[in-house]
């Protein structure tokens, strides 16, 4: 062969030929940070509020209409959608060994009031682009790749997050579910049943959703906004959350009192009753355990001296969750091939990582965003820093769901 039929040869063969996880480059992969943006606007455009506030909760109109364009974007992308009875969205990757346990990376889409529009969008629009952009480079997975947005990440609803993640999980019973209604006294299931999802009871729900031992899950890694300002700081453009992090100190407790409720809670009156929910984390459950110890002590005493009757009620108390270091280590070779610069964080807020790590090694990979900013309208993420995310999300679940079929170059 010519040296010219042999490069276009060669180049015929980088559009049809399926590459393997070994032979994939990131220069390969061609993903545009502005058309995920887009995509991310589009998705804001489902809101309570107007732009560029973000207010969707749990299974209203702006959510299912959200739902809605987030198939679409799965279509899209060849993904095979299914849904479980929580309303969890699954977008599956044929991989080549049906006996093989999934790759899954996801997040969510619903937004607390008035914020922003990339927590959690950026997760799951950026999957499917992940997933488009390992198509386009003719790549083919050997494990089944699944894009997932989950249900209810925020507690906005139901008081309780990344619900859809602790029944996958199998760490949801149907008592808490019951137990927890929403303002308007709506029952999960009903809200479920509204939305087109549900079953009959919260336990067929739980077990239509159910992963834990009936599906072979291998790997799990999320793509969210850093919701810290670290990586803006040190110009950084990709975060590995890592578990080497683990044993730091006091600064990974954090705390918030996020709910008051006053009964009555009328202008003229004097409240018989005050309500406080109190959210305490820690990346070390011991040391959390010995803060939540403590407020209750606290709430005793003031209890005590106000004369008052108090009563201290447990919502949920989870595990820590480190991640599998299979997945760290994909995340972090990835973002070597990409040559882009990395630190190695923490993450002191919820994720549905933290559910998913219960049943598979799992990792999150954080972009910067504006000051740290989230939960607000003027939360910002660059296309560039989204681009960087998605493509590293790309090749993280390359190398994750293996190879696909090898070529022998070789001979050309
Ligand atoms: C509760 O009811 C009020 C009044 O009808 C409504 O505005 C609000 O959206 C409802 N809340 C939910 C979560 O559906
Ligand atoms: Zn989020």
């Amino acid at each position: 062969m010519s040296r010219l039929a042999k490069l276009l040869f060669l180049s015929l063969l980088d559009q049809i030929v399926p590459r393997s996880a070994s032979q994939l480059t990131g220069s390969q992969l061609k993903v545009s940070g502005q058309s995920v943006v887009d995509q991310l606007l589009h998705l804001s455009r489902y809101s309570v509020d107007p732009a560029p506030a973000v207010t969707r909760v749990l299974f209203t109109e702006a959510d299912t209409a959200a739902r809605r364009y987030v198939k679409e974007l799965f279509q899209d992308a060849g993904l095979k959608m299914h849904e479980d009875p929580m309303g969890n969205i699954f977008g599956r990757w044929e991989g080549s060994d049906s006996s093989a346990g999934a790759v899954m990376t996801g997040s969510h889409c619903d937004a607390i009031p008035l914020s922003g529009l990339y927590d959690g969008t950026v997760g799951v629009i950026g999957g499917a682009a992940a997933v488009k952009a390992l198509r386009q480079a003719g790549y083919a997975p050997a494990k089944t790749i699944e894009v997932i947005m989950f249900t209810s990440e925020e507690p906005t609803r139901f008081g309780l997050g990344c619900i859809g993640s602790r029944g996958m999980a199998g760490t949801l019973t149907p008592e808490v579910l019951d137990a927890r209604p929403d303002e308007n006294g709506t029952l999960f299931k009903h809200a479920a049943q509204q939305a087109g999802y549900g079953a009959s009871s919260h336990k067929a729900i739980l077990d239509g959703t159910l992963l834990k031992g009936k599906r072979k899950v291998d790997a799990f890694v999320e793509l969210h906004i850093e919701q810290g300002p670290r990586l803006e700081a040190e110009g950084a453009a990709i975060g590995v959350v890592e578990e080497a992090v683990l044993a730091t100190g006091a600064p990974d407790t954090v705390g918030t009192a996020g709910r008051w409720d006053l009964s009555p809670n009328t202008v003229n009156s004097v409240p018989r009753e005050a309500s406080l929910e109190v959210d305490i984390r820690d990346i070390d459950g011991a040391r959390r355990d010995q803060v939540v110890a403590a407020v209750r002590k606290a709430a005793g005493a003031i209890a005590g001296k106000r004369k008052v009757r108090h009563e201290v009620e447990v919502v949920n108390q989870d595990d820590p969750a480190t991640c599998g270091s299979e997945v760290t280590s994909a995340v972090a070779a990835s973002v070597k091939d990409l040559g882009l610069s990395s630190l190695q964080l923490v993450s002191r807020a919820y994720h549905d990582a933290l559910f998913m790590a219960q049943i598979a090694p799992s990792g999150m990979i954080f972009i910067p965003c504006r000051h740290g900013w989230s939960h607000r309208p003027d939360e910002y993420s660059s296309p560039e820093a989204i681009e960087n995310g998605v493509k590293v999300l790309a090749l993280t679940l390359a190398r994750l769901a293996g190879q696909g079929v090898d070529v022998d170059r070789s001979e050309l």
